[in-house]
């Protein structure tokens, strides 16, 4: 892999640069957010969920890989805890997997056992000193089958079932859990069923039940946190001197970030959602449209890549996608290199959603093919995408709260299987200890958290 990161490079005479590129020496808040993350079924040995199910049919994932075994973060909370000393990150974010604890979606039947690892590996954190807001993801992807087999989703029952589930873990958790994310990039969650913006529909609203429960009953007292977290690339017109592109691109942003972020962070579904759904978007009620804004204590948003957009006379958006050739490649073919749509993004939220507080609750880059611990490619993309979000931060006065690189280590990247690797810590598949060994990239992000930022 380095072998061909080193080809681009020669390729480029250099890595690709622009204004943009110039370092910035300084530093972030003094209460800043240092994290990483890795999600249930990515890493843990699990059963009885969605993806369970998808992964042991053949032909579903890239070489039949399953999350059976995972990591094995299930059995190894404590190694998993040294490693992130070793990072000396500030926050852990994990997410908690619904059918662990609750097999079939409901308080009806408790998995005290599975309860008893999150009680584990928060207690492990805290006295690890990894902070005492530990991030956990109420749902990252993983749904109960018993809950997909009554339609999942798209039954609005979901609604009521997720905010009894989110009651249920603040109940057990929420005097040692302060910072929570509800719901993990809804965008992909809609996007890849067969009816989209109902699941879309039923998510938001999910989510901002959960938002006032936690803000009606346990706030008080247990001080936390809440709010969900929204992906999307930065989008760049294909020509900036054609109209057309640069109206395509800002639709793609608006559409992606827009049909989460317009309803919670602004009220209700924006123009551009209207338009792009061509009526197919279910409408919320003046009562829902009231309760659902103002659901959110920060804005949780992942990011990692840009594209170039232009129009085109089908699909929803009515809008193209293509990446730029000189952008470094990674292990995934939707990822390439490119820092300087961080910062332009984090404006976008800023100046669209009321310049609320951002939490960065996922970054990365992956590699695939034969190991090289020597991963200087994941150095330089944190280096380079940091120092965008300083830009953000200090330069633009977007009010930047915290980072979470993606992912702690390699684990298993829902359809391709193992073979895209994100890890900051390679995860050995041949030993069946399976060990975590650090890249050369953690020293180098470690330094960046010890350092809150770059130092002249
Ligand atoms: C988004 C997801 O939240 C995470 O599960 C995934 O592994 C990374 N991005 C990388 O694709």
């Amino acid at each position: 892999y380095s072998a061909h990161f080193y080809y681009q490079v020669i390729k480029n005479n250099g890595f690709p640069t622009t204004d943009d590129d110039k370092p910035l020496y300084g530093h972030f808040r003094k209460d800043f957010i240092w994290s990483t993350a890795t999600a249930s079924y990515q890493v843990t040995l699990e059963e009885d969920n969605i993806w369970d199910k998808f992964a042991h049919t053949p032909l579903r994932i890239f070489n039949d890989d399953n999350g059976d075994i995972a990591c094995d973060s299930y059995h190894k909370v404590e190694e998993d805890v040294e490693i992130l000393k070793h990072l000396k990150v500030t926050h852990y974010r994990f997410s908690i997997s619904w059918s662990r604890v609750l097999p079939d979606g409901t308080t009806k039947h408790i998995n005290e056992a599975g309860l008893n690892y999150y009680h584990k590996l928060v207690d492990t954190l805290l006295a690890a000193n990894i902070q005492p807001h530990v991030c956990i993801t109420l749902y990252h992807w993983d749904l109960p089958q018993a809950l997909q087999d009554i339609g999942g989703w798209e039954n609005e029952t979901i609604v009521v079932k997720f905010r009894d589930y989110a009651d249920f873990i603040f109940s057990r958790l929420g005097h040692k859990v302060k910072f929570w994310i509800t719901i993990n990039e809804p965008y992909n969650i809609a996007n890849v069923g067969t009816a989209p913006y109902t699941v879309g529909h039923n998510l938001i609203k999910a989510h901002a039940e959960a938002w006032h429960l936690y803000n009606d009953k346990y706030r008080a007292e247990h001080k936390g946190i809440i709010s969900i977290t929204i992906n999307s690339d930065w989008s760049e017109p294909r020509n900036p001197y054609k109209q057309e592109d640069v109206d395509a691109a800002r639709r793609v942003v608006q559409f992606y970030i827009g049909w989460f972020a317009h309803p919670i962070f602004n009220g209700d579904y924006s123009p551009v959602m209207f338009r792009s759904s061509h009526c197919r978007l279910p409408e919320f009620s003046p009562e829902e449209i009231q309760r659902i804004k103002g659901t959110y204590d920060y804005f949780g948003f992942n990011h990692y890549t840009t594209v170039l957009a232009f129009p085109v006379d089908y699909g929803n958006l009515g809008a193209g996608t293509i990446a730029d050739r000189t952008w470094l490649d990674s292990g995934s073919g939707w990822l390439k290199v490119s820092p300087f749509g961080f910062r332009r993004i984090l404006n976008f939220i800023k100046e669209n959603y009321g310049n609320p507080p951002i939490i960065i609750t996922e970054n990365g880059i992956s590699e695939r093919g034969p190991v090289d611990l020597n991963d200087v490619h994941r150095s330089y993309y944190y280096e380079k995408y940091i120092t965008q979000v300083l830009k953000a931060y200090l330069l633009d006065g977007v009010d930047v709260r915290g980072y979470t690189a993606w992912s702690l280590m390699d684990n298993l990247e829902w359809a391709t299987g193992f073979s895209e690797r994100f890890g900051l810590f390679y995860v050995n598949r041949s030993d069946p200890k399976l060990p975590r060994v650090a890249k050369a990239s953690v020293s180098r992000y470690s330094t960046i958290i010890s350092c809150n930022g770059f130092p002249d």
